[in-house]
């Protein structure tokens, strides 16, 4: 993987948006011990970033009457991790979805390395997506596939590689991810975990430059969530690829960011390096990484369980 990109690590099966709890399946409370208690910094230093890789300016998109994105702007640097975290149902999904051209705003420009993705062709597009792998929200693997069938999809796909460089790609990358020799295995007799990993393999196959995650760790034991976030900081670390990350998972966020934005109500409502964005005083940002439900929300519940302090 020393080269950079040429394919697409993007998945071409559509992806239904899911539906989780308030708060997401996969969150888990930021780690009071990702703070150092004297200097009040992070574990891990964040890096400053390279040029702008990603710019979504001014981004309106709604689904019906459903506004979700309500004037986004923001510019992502090569080289960085950005975590982008926020409420259930906030458009996170459908942010990166756009990035990639799955999606096209209804308002706003959006720009991939200097080119404008929203008014690109079909074609066109292809040529981007070889550029950025897409790790989806259910792992979405092809189950009449087995496991090495679907790493070298992409391959069969984007490129004109011989069998041999196929199979050696998909050997390698399975290696990367932990999976070596599992290649005939079916996706469906796999944990969770696998699944992801095996997304993980697939979605960099390629090579490429720029790869989102779409919440890597929701629904893993916190021992192979945390294996996932060494492979997103391998990848950015040693093969320098930007990476966007969605997620619930705060410890997960701690640990491999370099940026951190919430999204919240159809717009970025908090952006800064992990130790501004963690010790943020924002009421919103503050209760999303304490996990603090809504006393509004809170209050509905006890209704409905009819256990309100008037009720006894
Ligand atoms: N293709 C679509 N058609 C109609 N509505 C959609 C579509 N994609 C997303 N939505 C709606 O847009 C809103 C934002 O969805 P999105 O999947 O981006 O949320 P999210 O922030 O990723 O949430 P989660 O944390 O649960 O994954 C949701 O109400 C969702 O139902
Ligand atoms: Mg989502």
């Amino acid at each position: 993987m020393t080269d950079l990109p040429d394919n697409p690590g993007h998945d071409p099966k559509p992806h239904p948006p899911d539906e989780h709890l308030v708060g997401g399946a996969g969150w888990r409370p930021y780690p009071a011990t990702m703070l150092g208690p004297d200097t009040g910094t992070v574990s891990r230093p964040h890096r400053p970033g390279g040029d702008t890789l990603v710019h979504l300016d001014n981004v309106y998109k709604s689904f019906g009457t459903l506004r979700v994105l309500n004037g986004v702007s923001l510019e992502i640097k090569r080289g960085q991790t950005t975590v982008i975290i926020g409420p259930s149902g906030t458009g996170k999904s459908v942010l990166i979805k756009l990035i990639v051209g799955l999606l096209i705003p209804d308002r706003g420009e959006v720009f991939y390395d200097g080119q404008q993705v929203n008014t690109m062709s079909p074609k066109e597009l292809v040529g981007i997506r070889k550029e950025i792998g897409f790790l989806f929200q259910m792992s979405a693997l092809f189950d009449s596939m087995d496991v090495g069938q679907n790493v070298e999809f992409p391959l069969v796909e984007h490129t004109d590689m011989t069998t041999a460089q196929r199979d050696e790609r998909v050997d390698r990358v399975l290696r990367m991810v932990g999976l070596s020799g599992l290649q005939r295995k079916w996706p469906s007799t796999m944990s969770g975990g696998q699944k992801k990993r095996v997304a993980l393999a697939r979605a960099i196959v390629l090579e490429p430059r720029l790869v989102m995650y779409d919440e890597p760790t929701t629904g893993l034991d916190p021992i192979r969530a945390d294996l996932i976030n060494e492979l997103i900081i391998a990848l950015n670390t040693k093969f320098g690829i930007t990476s966007i990350v969605v997620t619930h998972d705060m410890a997960s966020a701690a640990k491999i960011a370099d940026r951190m934005l919430l999204l919240y109500d159809g717009n970025i409502i908090c952006d800064g390096d992990p130790e501004t964005f963690l010790r943020s005083e924002n009421p919103l940002v503050q209760r999303f990484i304490q996990g603090q439900a809504d006393q509004i929300e809170l209050e509905s519940i006890r209704q409905g369980l009819g256990t309100q302090e008037a009720d006894g």
